[in-house]
């Protein structure tokens, strides 16, 4: 496809993000972005996305700037402080300068990763990220937070670092597998049931169409999504309140991810974990049985899981327990009130949230 049209869509006054169709075929998309003193780029990339790695660096080479490709391991193998390193002394031999810059072109997991190490190289150089995920478009690539994982945990090591600027080309979605399309579209869902219920209207009046490609609501889906996290991050960029409300269903969602030593996609767990955390917001007399129904219904029009299986509850609530968002021996959670109305919950009882459980469990 060809590009129609770029939606500029402003994070603060800080940078923007750009989204539209076949954006990466103008070379100028991206190198518009980067600081005008740029000598030297710097893109990381995953193995499967070489030859867009390429061509992005034949555009940035032509816009004068000389390019180092680096290529690292794939999906969450990418997150290492080993591999961090390597970049660090890839930046160092090339003698990359605080004008200097990286682009981060690959999934979540690679914008985390480039994300950190631009916000380490010298305390701080910028860096352009190129999301080729759902995941990444509407959530890690926008918003600052970048890291890497260690041995006691995912995302322990980080830094808030604002991008200079984020392109969302919907083209590079095309290879994307099925199921990593559909995981996104669960962030994308959260961003309806937080702040937009548009969302919610254009995916119930056709899933199927929605969780196309190259269907006819993606890049509003995309844009609106963007639009939410825009304005929350920019309101709170260091997580201190509002920012919460984006880890609506992931405090179950991390949950069922350790308990199930990361074999499950995000977006899937976040999907049972919102589902999870509307059962507690009825239980707690937070929400009424037609938005919890229509969670489940949204979800699983999408082919996302509302249920999990039911013996783990001990490991799931010690999980629950080491989450961020505790507070002491408190558990907390965003709740809703109703559509694009959130809440918190602090401390519910032991009752509900083993109850909450119950109602998710295929038994
Ligand atoms: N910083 C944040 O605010 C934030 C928010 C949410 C998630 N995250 C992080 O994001 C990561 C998950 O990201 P993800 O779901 O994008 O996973 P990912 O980066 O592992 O990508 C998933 C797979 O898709 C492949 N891929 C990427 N783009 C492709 C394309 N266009 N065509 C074909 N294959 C492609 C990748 O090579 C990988 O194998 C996690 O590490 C998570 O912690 C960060």
């Amino acid at each position: 496809m060809t590009t129609t049209s770029t939606t500029v869509i402003p994070v603060g006054d800080d940078y923007e993000v750009l989204v539209g169709r076949g954006l990466l075929a103008d070379p100028a998309t991206v190198t518009r972005l980067l600081p005008t003193a740029v000598t030297r780029v710097l893109v990381v990339h995953p193995a499967p996305l070489s030859d867009l790695a390429g061509r992005l660096a034949h555009a940035v080479e032509a816009a004068g700037a000389r390019v180092h490709l680096a290529t690292v391991p794939d999906a969450e193998s990418a997150k290492t402080a080993a591999v961090a390193a390597d970049l660090w002394g890839q930046l160092g031999r090339a003698g990359f300068t605080r004008s200097d810059a990286v682009i981060g072109l690959g999934g979540g997991t690679v914008t985390d990763l480039a994300g950190f190490v631009a916000a380490t190289w010298l305390r701080g150089v910028a860096v352009v990220q190129v999301p080729t995920t759902l995941l990444a478009m509407v959530d890690a690539a926008v918003g600052g937070k970048t890291g890497i994982n260690t041995l006691e945990g995912k995302n322990l090591v980080g830094a808030f670092h604002p991008p200079a600027g984020v392109v969302c080309d919907l083209d590079v979605l095309a290879t994307l597998p099925a199921a990593d399309l559909t995981a996104g579209l669960a962030e994308v869902v959260k961003c309806g049931f937080i702040a937009d219920p548009v969302i919610l209207d254009l995916v119930e009046a056709d899933p199927a169409d929605a969780a196309r490609v190259d269907g006819s609501r993606l890049r509003e889906l995309v844009e609106r999504a963007v639009r939410v996290k825009a304005q929350v991050v920019a309101a709170d960029l260091r997580e201190s309140s509002l920012r919460e409300i984006l880890n609506y269903g992931h405090t179950f969602a991390h949950a069922v991810e350790q308990v199930e030593s990361y074999s499950w996609r995000h977006g899937d767990a976040v999907a049972v974990g919102m589902v999870y955390v509307a059962e507690l917001a009825r239980l707690t007399g937070h929400l009424d049985q037609a938005v919890v129904a229509r969670h489940r219904a949204v979800l699983d029009s999408l082919g996302l899981p509302t249920t999990y299986r039911g013996d783990r509850w001990e490991a799931l609530l010690a999980a629950m327990r080491r989450d961020k968002k505790s507070r002491g021996d408190l558990l907390r959670f965003v709740v809703l009130d109703g559509v694009a109305r959130p809440s918190r919950l602090e401390g519910p009882g032991a009752a509900d949230l083993e109850a909450a459980y119950a109602a998710v469990s295929t038994g």
